[in-house]
């Protein structure tokens, strides 16, 4: 086989067979495809396409690249969760213990944030203390005794995705359909967990903008799943503007624990209980209606909060942090935008205020980079609200104040201004 003639056959539209996928898959990852035939690979695949079995044959491939987690010694159903990435996106914080309080196991691989994106061992790191590297012995040991531990991936969990993704970020494939669904599912499928819940998003802070490519994607990495015999479900969820009114680590942080104290944003509040309620029903804990309502009583009786300590404190957190979230260190310098007139807020590019937030140091321009964690952005009006003259409605946060003026002049670029009431669509758009 020679990779020159499967780019080739890519290239004219014609699919590939699995025997060949696995060549290109196991070829690069040896280092024995060299990267310029990689891209032009994934090049033809991003304009072409894969059918379902390609797309299966290529999460396949990526998954025997490496190590796969066993967890089939903890007893219980072990339910995953995973986002496709968004802006404010805090829901694992609150979804993971409200269904650890429900009695689900919960042995999750988050990621960190790159761009404009935010990632979840990131906002837990901003805990001091808390360690998000376990020895496997201690992820299970709190898996068990907890029913919940959250820690990064390991490098050896498909390692043929790492290789890829970085080679697709670099070249403008990341936003296909098949890759993408590929490269979640592999890394889902090779953490060991029985049922994978998806949280799929959709609009400006998401890669996938329209709804009917967020169903496709949505689609696709059910087929995968369930094909490879994991009970899969996928929400589609609104990402137009960023998740509740915080964005960046620490502030998340506290805007998570204002939600499992019973408060918090709306949205926030709707979007976690609907993902953590399908968790609870994939874990076969009762029909959907029923689900919602443990759900619900969880976060209303405190104890999905009383999960998280327990979760915080096992992996080294000081958890007066949580108890008392004013503790965390406050950013040195911070400006409030106020509105120029009366108006309502139109709409927002969540991306914008995502890239906004790494521009004051809450996120990684690349890999490697250092975070500011009390850097950060709240947003004291979203789509639909109203404002008055003078009003704020944005507060930026840093600690290095020539970081501002390009946050700033991103953040204007974000906000659209209307003279009427916008419509709003709902926070959860539909499930797979
Ligand atoms: N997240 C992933 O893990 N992979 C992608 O390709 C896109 C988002």
């Amino acid at each position: 086989m020679r990779m020159y003639d499967l780019i080739v056959k890519k290239k004219r539209g014609e699919a590939l067979s699995a025997e060949e996928i696995g060549f290109i898959v196991e070829g690069f990852t040896k280092g024995e495809i060299p990267v310029e035939q990689m891209s032009a690979w994934l090049m033809a695949v991003w304009f072409q396409g894969m059918d379902n079995e390609e797309t299966s044959s290529l999460t396949m491939a990526m998954l025997r690249s490496g190590d796969t987690v066993d967890l089939s010694d903890i007893p219980g159903i072990k339910v995953d969760k995973h986002s496709t990435g968004g802006v404010g996106d805090k829901t694992t914080l609150i979804v993971a213990p409200i269904a650890a309080a429900c009695g689900c196991v919960v042995a999750k691989m988050s990621g960190r944030g790159l761009g404009h994106t935010g990632g979840t061992l990131d906002k837990l790191e901003s805990i001091p203390g808390f360690r998000t590297e376990l020895s496997e012995k201690k992820f299970r040991e709190n898996v068990k005794k907890y029913g919940l531990s959250v820690i990064g991936q390991s490098a050896e969990l498909a390692p043929a995705d790492k290789l890829m993704y970085a080679l697709r970020d670099v070249t403008g494939s990341v936003d296909s359909i098949p890759l993408i669904a590929s490269s979640i599912m592999s890394k889902k499928l090779a953490a060991g967990s029985d049922a994978i819940l998806l949280d799929v998003t959709v609009g400006s802070g998401a890669f996938m903008k329209m709804k009917s490519e967020a169903v496709e994607l949505a689609q696709t990495m059910v087929d995968i799943g369930e094909s490879a015999g994991r009970r899969t479900v996928a929400l589609i969820t609104n990402m137009d503007a960023p998740l509740g009114r915080a964005v960046g680590n620490s502030i998340e942080v506290k805007e998570a624990v204002e939600v499992l104290k019973g408060g918090g944003p709306a949205d926030l509040r709707e979007v976690s209980l609907a993902l953590a309620a399908d968790m609870i029903y994939l874990s076969e804990k009762g029909g959907r209606k029923a689900c919602r309502k443990m759900a619900e009583s969880v976060l209303e009786d405190g104890s999905a909060y009383k999960k998280l300590l327990e979760m915080v404190e096992a992996q080294g957190g000081n958890i007066s942090y949580l108890e008392d979230t004013s503790r965390f260190p406050k950013a040195s310098v911070e400006e409030t935008l106020v509105a120029e007139r009366e108006c309502y807020l139109g709409g927002m590019d969540a991306e914008k205020i995502g890239i906004a937030s790494m521009q004051l140091g809450a996120g990684r321009e690349k890999l490697g980079d250092t975070l500011d964690m009390a850097a950060g952005i709240y947003l004291h009006k979203k789509t639909g609200d109203f404002v008055r003259k003078g009003e704020p409605y944005i507060t930026l946060y840093a600690n290095d104040e020539t970081r501002l003026p390009a946050a700033k002049a991103t953040l204007q670029k974000a906000v659209f201004w209307e003279d009427e009431k916008p419509e709003c669509m709902g926070e959860v758009l539909a499930r797979v």
